[in-house]
């Protein structure tokens, strides 16, 4: 398996392993990887002759130096991982000067507003350091295709603005949750909870679950206040945002409209690790 850290290095092997029926398939990580990240993979081989995957912690994407400081780095766990998806499969894990040469800043973006809902209001400037780095990264693979986990919806839309606004030749290929048996929707940060916190932690998927039944035949508002009472209720978990939103423009629904689709989000601490996760009302 090829690891590169320089872009012009992974930029010479896919122009050599390019063909003109072949597709590139991109994969953009953190590491830490868990079975979430590789079901993105394992799509991305399915459907491409060349996939990639980067794995590089974004700095200006995170608005808390502690986390930034304590984001797991695995990277030799991390390509065994990878392995056993496909041998053929090029990582790109680049420093950050590769990626930024010196300049560690963002761009600024306008999303038309995306970027002022939920995670923006609780993560300042966070969105403009993942639409910085994405739109580096598609620079760097130019992959045809690029593959993003629903499990973070309102980057996945973020994205996918970015792509339309900017007029990026990427198709952007969203993928389903994949979780822990208990519900737990897998995330590189729950490596750093306790056993108990990862079984305790499966409320919260029962929880969204709940909401859904509820949403049935109850307002937004009704359920919203019953998430944060139950919530409330574990002393294991702090809640920072519970919200019923539409999903395009992840506006918060106040009246329910049979035109829209509509998806609870939800942001906990459990101790002070901030887990996130979303469920479809449909
Ligand atoms: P990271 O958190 O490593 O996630 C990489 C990709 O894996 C994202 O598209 C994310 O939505 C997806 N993912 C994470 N957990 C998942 C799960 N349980 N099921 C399915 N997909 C899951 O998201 C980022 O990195 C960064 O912001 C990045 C896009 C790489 C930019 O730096």
């Amino acid at each position: 398996m090829l690891v590169f850290n320089k872009k012009e290095l992974l930029r010479e092997e896919i122009e050599a392993l390019k063909t003109p029926k072949s597709s590139v398939g991109f994969v953009p990580t953190m590491g830490a990887l868990h079975k979430g990240h590789l079901s993105l993979l394992e799509k991305s081989v399915a459907e491409n002759s060349i996939t990639v995957i980067s794995i590089f912690v974004n700095p200006t994407q995170f608005n808390n130096a502690e986390d930034l400081k304590k984001y797991p780095k695995t990277l030799e766990a991390d390509l065994e991982k990878i392995k056993t998806v496909s041998e053929k499969i090029l990582v790109y894990a680049p420093t950050v000067d590769d990626i930024y040469e010196g300049n560690t800043v963002s761009e600024h973006f306008s999303f038309d507003g995306l970027e002022h809902e939920m995670e923006g209001k609780f993560r300042p400037g966070h969105f403009d350091g993942v639409g910085t780095v994405v739109k580096k990264l598609f620079e760097i693979v130019q992959p045809n295709h690029a593959y993003f986990g629903e499990k973070d919806f309102q980057q996945l839309q973020i994205v996918k603005k970015l792509v339309q606004k900017q007029n990026l030749p990427v198709n952007i290929v969203a993928c389903p949750i994949y979780r822990e048996a208990n519900g737990l929707a897998m995330s590189s940060r729950n490596q750093r909870l306790s056993e108990e916190e990862k079984n305790k932690a499966g409320i919260i998927y029962k929880t969204l679950m709940q909401a859904k039944k509820m949403f049935g035949t109850k307002s937004a508002q009704e359920v919203s206040k019953w998430v944060t009472n139950q919530l409330k209720k574990q002393n294991t978990f702090e809640l920072e945002y519970f919200e019923i939103a539409s999903e395009d423009n992840l506006k918060t629904c106040k009246r329910k409209s049979k035109n829209k689709n509509y998806r609870a989000f939800i942001a906990v601490f459990v101790n002070k690790i901030r887990l996130i996760d979303t469920i479809s009302l449909k």
